[in-house]
């Protein structure tokens, strides 16, 4: 209404005098209800680093590995397959809607393990996504469309902070389950037994594969063996969300135990994979995301949907990720050396670990900080009140989200001193 009466103004002004017909349509708007946002919370913490000028500051909110300079990382076998692909001189015609079919074989592969009995019959489906995100939002739509049996999603509790908006804005309800005991800094077992029992049937349940972000807390493989029992029991379907393959041990398979028993039990998961971390390919944007059905016809039937639900999305995913990981898994040698890089990566965050509970030991901490150690994975929920937090952030210029989350990728040998002077200064 407001912008037809300013139409009526411009007509009736704007020929005489056009500056004033230009004012008017600027001032008119279709957007005058939107609210200004809130800023995200890590990309926020970012930008208060960025305007930080003491030398010494560290950004430990983003969740990006640094080598041990404090330097993003390219991995080597990444060089190598860019060249290998750059050689061959490739056409940029588009992908098929589900991507490129020797990536989308490789890394199924790579998350069931090549003998999988379902790899063999052929009752998975797994498509080419725009990194893990990007697999998540096309299960939520999936889910959102055909499962209808319920429409409730339950995240561990804490979960990734975008799970909610990525399952919410696919229309589905969000709920939470026990995870996180914060008197131990670890996993709340009972507590997550408890409440997963009581999840009514038929829903959908998000587990975190491996590396948990943000608390870095995994169940131990007995734990998942309940925990997968229990969910049978409870005829729930399970989402796998698995971002850090590789990162959290330097072991894949290690790292996919947890979605292989599952599989191995009779659950038809879904799944979503990232290149994002375990390659280092981030802005890539390369992932998986997997469907595992009844049978081999299912699983077809399946396909038919998933293309008809990503092309009106994004019509089909963006080719050189897809290309670089491809080759990666695909070239033996190469694949050889990413799994030593993968290895690199992820020891090299196990030491940060212990040194910073080393250096938190010599500056007097009498604190337990077993938690820092048993956590794995990129993230360390240190247990940091957010007064401390702040004061950290203001005395030391180190920079991370309120919940005391740190990305163990920003600490090296050169800042981890500095880091525990700052942690021990903030928690004696
Ligand atoms: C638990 C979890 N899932 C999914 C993702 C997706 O990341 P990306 O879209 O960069 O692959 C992340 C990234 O931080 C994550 O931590």
């Amino acid at each position: 209404m407001a912008l037809f009466k300013s139409c009526k103004i411009i007509s009736s002004v704007g020929s005489h005098s056009p500056a004033l017909g230009m004012l008017h349509i600027r001032a008119s708007s279709w957007w005058s209800e939107v609210q200004m946002g809130p800023p995200d919370p890590i990309l926020g913490v970012t930008e208060a680093f960025k305007r930080d000028t003491n030398p010494k500051k560290m950004n430990l909110g983003v969740g990006a590995y640094r080598d041990d300079q404090g330097k993003p990382y390219v991995l080597s076998c990444v060089r190598k397959a860019e060249a290998l692909i750059t050689a061959k001189k490739l056409d940029k015609e588009y992908l098929p809607i589900v991507g490129l079919a020797e990536f989308s074989k490789a890394c199924a592969q790579l998350a069931l393990g090549p003998n999988n009995e379902v790899l063999k019959s052929g009752r998975n489906i797994t498509v080419q996504s725009i990194s893990g995100t990007g697999s998540l939002r096309v299960g939520a739509n999936f889910l959102s469309r055909f499962h209808t049996a319920s429409r409730d999603v339950y995240l561990p509790k804490p979960s990734w902070g975008n799970h909610t908006p990525i399952f919410r804005d696919a229309g589905l309800q969000l709920k939470a389950y026990t995870y996180y005991d914060p008197k131990t800094c670890g996993f709340d077992f009972k507590g997550a037994l408890d409440d997963i029992s009581k999840i009514p049937e038929k829903s959908i349940i998000v587990l975190h594969a491996c590396a948990h972000n943000p608390t870095g807390v995994d169940p131990k493989p007995e734990q998942w063996k309940e925990i997968a029992e229990l969910v049978k029991k409870r005829n729930l379907l399970v989402f796998f969300d698995m971002a850090y393959q590789g990162f959290a041990s330097g072991d894949i398979d290690r790292d996919a135990w947890a979605v292989r028993y599952f599989i191995e039990q009779g659950h038809n998961i879904l799944l979503s994979q990232s290149f994002a971390k375990n390659m280092g390919l981030y802005g890539e944007r390369v992932g998986g995301f997997t469907i595992v059905c009844k049978d081999a016809e299912e699983a077809k039937r399946v396909e038919s949907q998933l293309k008809i639900l990503i092309r009106p999305i994004y019509s089909n995913p963006p080719m050189n990720g897809a290309r670089i990981a491809s080759t990666i898994l695909n070239t033996p040698e190469l694949y050889k050396e990413w799994l030593e890089e993968v290895k690199g990566m992820a020891h090299r965050i196990i030491k940060m670990r212990e040194q910073l509970v080393a250096n938190l030991k010599k500056e007097g901490s009498t604190l337990n900080w077993h938690h820092v150690t048993d956590q794995i994975g990129m993230f360390c929920f240190t247990g940091l009140k957010p007064e401390q937090v702040e004061r950290l952030t203001k005395e030391f210029s180190v920079y991370m989200t309120k919940d005391g989350r740190i990305s163990m990728a920003g600490v090296t040998s050169g800042n981890v001193a500095y880091l525990a002077h700052g942690i021990h200064t903030v928690t004696k």
